[in-house]
């Protein structure tokens, strides 16, 4: 069984494309693409379908990433079935995720900078309203934590593998 992991954030146009797409990357070149299922969702609905933000795919493009065949969704109650991990992109995102949450489930809900290095950012802010120094932000921040989250899917890969 693979591990899936799911992305959220409000809109589901900006950061948790951002998310999917560049830990995409990351796992297509460690070999893991079997082995590791990625998704991503919002808690808004929007902008259910629609591409990433033009803005998004703008900073996407400058450092070689290509985000342009996702289209947005709102996370739902299936997803609590489906997903092993589900990462909030700030603490809004993940209230609301613990309030939709039935109480058996048995995936990880949390922030995804808990695995990024980048200690003075606990959130990947929400660059919607703001310039485009905000895109490059959430491609620095998001970078960083794939990091740290590709580590720990490996460790658990290990742990399952049989002895
Ligand atoms: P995202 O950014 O949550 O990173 O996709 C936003 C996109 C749209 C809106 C807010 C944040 N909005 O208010 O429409």
């Amino acid at each position: 069984m693979p591990i899936k992991v799911l992305f959220v954030c409000l809109g589901n146009i900006c950061r948790s494309p951002t998310a999917q797409g560049i830990f995409q990357h990351k796992v297509k070149d460690a070999g893991l693409e079997k082995e590791i299922h990625i998704d991503s969702a919002g808690t808004g609905a929007w902008h259910i379908g629609k591409s990433p933000d033009s803005r998004t795919l703008a900073a996407a493009t400058k450092r070689g990433y290509d985000f342009s065949d996702q289209r947005a969704r709102q996370v739902g109650m299936q997803d609590f079935e489906k997903f092993d991990y589900v990462l909030a992109m700030d603490n809004v995102n993940l209230r609301e995720l613990r309030q939709m949450a039935p109480s058996d489930f048995k995936g990880r809900l949390d922030l995804f900078l808990n695995y990024g290095s980048r200690s003075a950012h606990t959130e990947v802010p929400d660059p919607y309203y703001g310039g485009d120094q905000g895109f490059d932000l959430v491609l620095d921040l998001v970078e960083d934590a794939a990091e740290g989250l590709l580590a720990q899917l490996e460790q658990d890969l290990a742990q399952s593998q049989p002895s």
